[in-house]
C-alpha cells in the first residue's frame, strides 16, 4: 500500500502541512508509537486489536461456517461494527455469482419483510452478531429471520452461526441450542473488529480467502515504524490529524473501486466514532469516484477550506475496453480501457482539487485482493489509532452511541430512568 501526502503539503494547499510541522508531527509519531506497541504488547483494551493478524484463528472460523457452506446466501444479522467490517470484506472479495451476502443492521420494517421475502429459507445460512448480545435491532431482526424461518419449516438451528461475547442474552440462546459460536476477541471494540470471526465469517462461507487477508494485515502490521516517513498507515494519520488541527475538520473519503464503497461507510464509523470526541474530530464524508466527480466535486474543491479529500485506488484493474461506434465523434473512445478512463478520471480529480489548493492524499492499493484489502483495513485502523493518540482522545471507546443504546432499552423493557426522562421531555 502506498500512500502520497504531497498534496497536502503547504506548497500545495490551505490548510497544508509545512515541511517544520511535519518534523514536528514526526516526533510526536515516535511517541505515540511507543505508546501504541506497549498497548500490543500488553494486549491493552482496544490495542489489542492491531495484533487480530496474528491472533484470528482462520481455522476455527472454517470450522464454524462448516454446517452452513452449501448457503445460497448469508444474512449478517448485526449492525455497526457487528456488521460493517463483514460487508466491507465480501463487498470488495465475493466472486461474481456465487453465494450472496445480505446485510440486515437497520430495523425498518418495509426492507426487512422485503429481504426476506427475497430468500429461500431453507439455503440462506443467519449470521447473527453482537459483542454486547443486547443490542436491540440485532436481537429483534435475529428473531424476526428466526420465526421466518421456523414458519418456512426451516431448522433455524441447521442454519445459524452466532459471534458474540462470552455473556449476554445472545450467548445464552446460542448456548441453549447447542449454535456453533465464534468468540468475539477479548479487547477488541466492535469497529476494530473487522479482522476477527466478527468480519470473517460470511467471508468463509463466501469462499473468500480469509488467509490472504489476514496475511496481507499482518504484512501492514510489519510497516509500523516510529517515523511517520516510513509507515505508510501513520502517514496517513499524521497527516490527517495535522490538516484536522488546521481546520480540515471533515475527510471525504472517496474510494475509485465499486467493490470499495462500503469500505468509505466502515471508515465513517472507525474515523467518527474512535475520534469524535472531546469537542474534537473529523467529520467523515462518503463518495464513490467517479460518480460523485459529477456532484460533490464541486463543493469538494471550490466550497469551505475544511476538507482533507482521501483518494483511493487499486492500481491493477481488470481490463475492458470501449467497442467502436459508428459515430466519428465517438472514434476518441474506442480501444478505451475502462480501468484507465477510472484512473484518469481520479487523476483528473486529484489534479482539480491541488490546483485549487485543496488538500488531497492518495491511497494506493496494489491490487483489490484479500491481501491488498487486509492492508488496507489494518492501515487505516493503524491510522486511527495513531490519530486518537495524537489528539488525545479515548479512541477505543463510544459513550454517545451507548447513551443511545441504553435509552433505547430503556424505553423498551419500560424503566423510569433519567435517559427515559430526556426523552419525554423532547416530547412535551
Ligand atoms: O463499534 C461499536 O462499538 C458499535 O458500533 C457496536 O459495534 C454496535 O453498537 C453493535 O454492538 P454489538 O456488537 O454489541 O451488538
Amino acid at each position: 500500500m502506498n500512500v502520497d501526502i504531497g498534496n497536502a503539503l503547504a506548497a500545495v494547499a490551505e490548510p497544508g502541512l509545512s515541511r517544520d510541522e511535519l518534523a514536528t508531527l514526526d516526533e510526536r509519531v515516535a511517541r505515540a508509537h511507543e505508546r501504541i506497541e506497549r498497548g500490543r504488547t500488553d494486549g491493552e483494551f482496544g490495542y489489542a486489536a492491531l495484533n487480530l493478524p496474528r491472533t484470528t484463528d482462520a481455522e476455527a472460523i472454517r470450522d464454524a461456517v462448516a454446517p452452513v457452506a452449501d448457503a445460497e446466501t448469508v444474512v449478517t444479522v448485526g449492525i455497526g461494527g457487528s456488521a460493517l467490517g463483514a460487508r466491507t470484506i465480501t463487498s470488495a472479495l465475493a466472486a461474481d455469482g456465487g453465494t450472496s451476502h445480505v446485510v440486515l443492521d437497520n430495523v425498518d420494517p418495509d426492507h426487512v419483510s422485503r429481504v426476506l421475502s427475497e430468500l429461500s429459507l431453507a439455503e440462506t445460512a443467519i449470521n447473527v452478531v453482537s459483542k454486547s448480545g443486547t443490542t436491540a435491532e440485532t436481537l429483534s431482526n435475529f428473531l424476526v429471520v428466526r420465526e421466518a424461518m421456523v414458519e418456512a419449516g426451516v431448522d433455524w438451528t441447521e442454519r445459524t452461526v452466532v459471534t458474540t461475547g462470552d455473556e449476554g442474552p445472545l450467548a445464552a440462546l446460542a448456548d441453549e441450542h447447542d449454535l456453533p459460536t465464534l468468540a468475539v476477541p477479548d479487547g477488541v471494540p466492535g469497529r476494530f473488529a473487522a479482522l476477527s470471526s466478527v468480519g470473517l465469517v460470511p467471508a468463509a462461507i463466501l469462499g473468500c480467502d480469509i488467509e490472504g487477508l489476514l496475511d496481507g494485515a499482518a504484512a501492514a502490521a510489519e510497516t509500523l515504524d516510529s517515523s511517520l516517513f516510513e509507515c505508510p498507515a501513520y502517514a496517513y494519520g499524521a497527516v490527517a490529524y495535522g490538516l484536522e488541527e488546521r481546520g480540515a475538520t471533515i475527510n471525504a473519503v472517496v474510494p475509485y473501486a465499486e467493490r470499495l464503497e462500503p469500505f468509505a461507510e466502515w471508515f465513517a464509523q472507525l474515523w467518527a466514532e474512535s475520534l469524535g470526541k472531546d469537542g474534537r474530530g473529523q467529520t467523515p464524508a462518503r463518495a464513490l469516484g467517479a460518480t460523485d466527480q459529477h456532484s460533490q466535486l464541486q463543493l469538494y474543491r471550490a466550497g469551505r477550506r475544511d476538507k482533507l479529500v482521501t483518494l483511493l485506488r487499486p492500481r491493477e484493474r481488470p481490463s475492458l475496453d470501449v467497442p467502436a461506434a459508428e459515430a466519428d465523434a465517438l472514434a476518441h473512445l474506442e480501444g478505451t480501457d475502462l480501468g484507465e478512463l477510472l484512473d484518469t478520471e481520479l487523476r483528473a480529480t486529484e489534479a482539480s482539487l491541488a490546483e485549487a489548493g485543496q488538500p488531497n492524499v492518495r491511497v494506493e492499493l496494489d491490487r483489490l485482493d484479500p491481501r491488498g484489502l487486509g492492508e488496507l483495513l489494518y492501515a487505516m485502523e493503524a491510522a486511527c489509532v495513531l490519530v486518537g493518540e495524537l489528539a488525545g482522545v479515548e479512541t477505543f471507546t463510544q459513550p454517545a452511541v451507548e447513551w443511545g443504546k441504553q435509552a433505547a432499552r430503556d424505553v423498551l423493557e419500560g424503566d423510569e430512568t433519567e435517559k427515559t426522562a430526556a426523552i419525554e421531555d423532547k416530547h412535551e
